[in-house]
């Protein structure tokens, strides 16, 4: 296709047409996608490459890591730390942050991964993914001791200057946000170059397709319990039409979907464990894919207020998760407030 757009250029129009980004993010960012392609490399090569199964180590989540989580991880500590870009990272797979050695120049942004989602799914065969936040180091330490710390991570969501994922299914796609819309990108293996084939990609505002653990609907509060009745009972019940149910188990394969069709996807707070507002990762789960869906024109809420706007108080804090079709989403959370 003679008027492809790779990423490269899709960058470069950001930095420089529309001055979305400095030349340093833009830098940041063509290395996520690098890194991401090598992550997939690893990924297609299955039980070829001694990736499956488990690395018999446990992260601060107390989940036991699979080897890919583990590789997944160095892959994008090694792409980032000495490219001058970054002052640190954060990573699903590291207890604290990773602050670029001294013998590396030092960047003004904050990048923070899950370097594999879905991690259940590597022995399956079944779609997983990357995401990632970026977010700007915003007061200027004086001390030079500390010059960036857990703190400086801890922004809300509605300060990230970039977000994405990679799904790495049938297809490898990079989706993207820089504020400008979503862009998606396909992988184009014999090239090796990402190229556009989706920009300003729009959820729709309605659906019939909603994503939740069944198994949980014991544990679910009233608000989640009413809304998913409410769907099972079909086009007899209130709502007046027919539902569908997929539940991939991949944050980001349910996403993608949502993204590519519509659905409303739900991970809610659940009464095993009441002091955790959810199961997933606000800083790097919840907050970039909440800028995702709302940049497409969906919305993301905890069930009471806006993602991005959840004040962060600790860097694995969890959050319970109710995004995708705005209409829906709205519906839920609608049913949380008369709830209160
Ligand atoms: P991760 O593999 O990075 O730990 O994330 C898994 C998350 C998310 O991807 C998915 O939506 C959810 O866990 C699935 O949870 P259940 O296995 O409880 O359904
Ligand atoms: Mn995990
Ligand atoms: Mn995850
Ligand atoms: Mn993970």
């Amino acid at each position: 296709m003679s008027n492809s757009i790779s990423l490269t250029r899709y960058l470069v129009e950001q930095q420089r047409t529309k001055g979305r980004i400095t030349p340093e993010l833009r830098l940041l960012l063509e290395v996520v996608a690098r890194a991401c392609k090598r992550i997939s490399i690893s990924v297609n090569k299955g039980a070829l490459g001694d990736i499956l199964g488990s690395a018999d180590s446990e992260n601060v989540q107390g989940e036991v890591q699979k080897k890919l989580d583990v590789i997944a991880n160095e892959v994008l500590i090694e792409a980032n730390e000495w490219g001058g870009h970054l002052a640190a990272m954060a990573s699903e797979e590291m207890d604290t942050i990773y602050v670029v050695p001294n013998r590396f120049p030092q960047g003004e942004y904050l990048l923070m991964f899950d370097p594999l989602d879905g991690s259940s799914n590597i022995d399956v065969n079944v779609s997983i993914g990357t995401i990632f936040s970026v977010l700007k180091k915003q007061n200027d330490r004086t001390d030079a001791i500390e010059p960036v710390s857990e703190q400086d991570f801890l922004q809300p969501g509605n300060q990230q200057v970039a977000a994405g994922y990679c799904v790495y299914g049938p297809q490898t796609t990079l989706v993207l946000t820089v504020g400008d819309g979503v862009a998606m990108f396909t992988l184009d293996r014999e090239q090796g170059s990402w190229m556009l084939t989706a920009d300003q990609v729009r959820i729709p505002e309605d659906t019939k397709e909603f994503a939740i653990n069944m198994s949980n609907m014991r544990h679910w509060d009233a608000p989640v319990r009413r809304y998913i009745d409410e769907c099972l009972a079909g086009k007899e019940g209130p709502r007046g039409k027919d539902f569908n149910m997929r539940w991939i188990a991949s944050m980001v394969a349910d996403v993608h979907r949502i993204m590519t069709r519509g659905g409303v996807f739900m991970y809610p707070w659940d009464k095993r464990e009441p002091d955790k507002p959810g199961k997933l990762r606000l800083m790097y789960e919840a907050n970039p894919m909440g800028w995702l869906v709302e940049q497409a024109g969906g919305a993301a809420t905890n069930g009471r207020q806006r993602i991005l706007d959840v004040e962060p108080t600790k860097l694995h804090q969890r959050v319970s998760v109710i995004l995708g079709s705005r209409n829906e989403v709205e519906r839920v959370t609608q049913y949380h407030l008369e709830a209160d």
